[in-house]
């Protein structure tokens, strides 16, 4: 039998990225040109200059993962995203479907986050485990998935105001830390006191939903009221109210619903600290815990050719779909 490759086609936000998968385990490329060099003196995304970067970028990137390999899908992330954006992807998606005669499918790039889990340390394939709980934790979105099966979700809560990443941005850039601010914010934490300053933790008790605008504020009203401050002590402080409330939401999903996997994606999925407690909560509790690698933590194309290769195989009838969804929410489709 020959081979099935599929194109895989990211950009959703400031990454413009393409890779190919090979019989849907197998990442062959993975290119990604990352836009923060253009982003970071704004210490956010400029929509308009993401999407000018993506325009100029895209066929580059296409170039470099496609090689001379002819393609037996197209997928792109459809959303959720910015519009300039998903356009680019839309366009070179259905330009590439017409050319290859290959089909072309739209899948939801949070869909990715969670798949990009089944790339074990060196992209050694291992697929899920069901049911399971899913945490996405990304720049622009922090949400909280019961997993019945590949294409069978139930959301159980999202954060209603910052993501988790945005606040690790918005943190860092109250200390004058640069863009993106997770890592710098993990990097001075790891030379400060967690215990030094108490940060609040928004609960919510109840339900899974988040909020971490709250957190934010106690640290810049901590940054304005205090002098002489410890960067390193803040950024402990903050992380590990964000990292706890993470943790304790997750296992509490996976308690109440009596599921014994979790998965973590997305770029916050990085975070040391956050990896070392939700596993050490995981063995607490019983659950097995599983994190995407690092390097496909953020955002990335092998992660979108992967979720529509679970299309292929579990949609019992996928179809071309090449409508762009900016405000895409997560529905079932097995
Ligand atoms: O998934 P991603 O690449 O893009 C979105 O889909 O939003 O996530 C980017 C986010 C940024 O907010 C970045 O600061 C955060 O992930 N991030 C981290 C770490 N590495 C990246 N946050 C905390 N700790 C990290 N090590
Ligand atoms: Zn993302």
């Amino acid at each position: 039998m020959s081979d099935c490759y599929i194109l895989g086609i990211e950009t959703t936000c400031d990454e413009t990225s393409a890779s190919l998968l090979k019989n849907a385990t197998q990442i062959a490329s993975n290119t990604v040109y990352s836009q923060i060099d253009i982003h970071k003196k704004y210490c956010g995304v400029v929509p308009e200059l993401a999407s000018r970067a993506h325009c100029s970028k895209i066929a580059g990137v296409i170039k470099s993962a496609l090689g001379n390999i002819k393609p037996d899908y197209i997928a792109f992330a459809n959303g959720p995203g910015l519009p300039g954006g998903l356009l680019v992807g839309r366009i070179a998606a259905q330009t590439l479907g017409m050319l290859f005669n290959a089909p072309v499918i739209g899948v939801n790039h949070l869909e990715g986050h969670l798949y990009a889990c089944e790339f074990g340390e060196n992209a050694e394939f291992k697929p899920l485990e069901f049911p399971l709980i899913s945490l996405i934790v990304s720049g622009g979105h922090t949400e909280l998935w019961l997993v019945k099966g590949y294409g069978r979700y139930k959301l159980l809560g999202r954060t209603r105001d910052d993501a988790a990443g945005e606040a690790f941005d918005k943190v860092a850039k109250l200390l004058g830390l640069g863009y993106p601010g997770g890592p710098q914010v993990s990097a001075q934490a790891r030379k400060g006191n967690a215990e030094a300053i108490k940060f609040p933790r928004p609960y919510m008790r109840g339900n899974f939903e988040f909020s971490f605008s709250g957190i934010k504020t106690a640290v810049s009203y901590y940054l304005r009221d205090n002098k002489n401050i410890s960067a390193p002590d803040v950024c402990a402080g903050f992380q590990k109210a964000v990292v706890d409330t993470l943790v304790k939401k997750t296992i509490d999903a996976a308690k109440k619903y009596k599921i014994k996997n979790i998965a973590v994606g997305g770029g916050v999925a990085a975070n040391c600290a956050l990896r070392a407690d939700m596993a050490a909560a995981c063995g607490a509790a019983g659950v097995k815990a599983r994190f995407v690698m690092p390097s496909l933590s953020s955002d990335n194309a092998a992660m979108i050719a992967l979720c529509a290769a679970k299309k292929i195989q579990y949609c019992k009838a996928v179809k071309n779909n090449i409508s762009i969804k900016p405000n895409m929410v997560l529905k079932s489709w097995a």
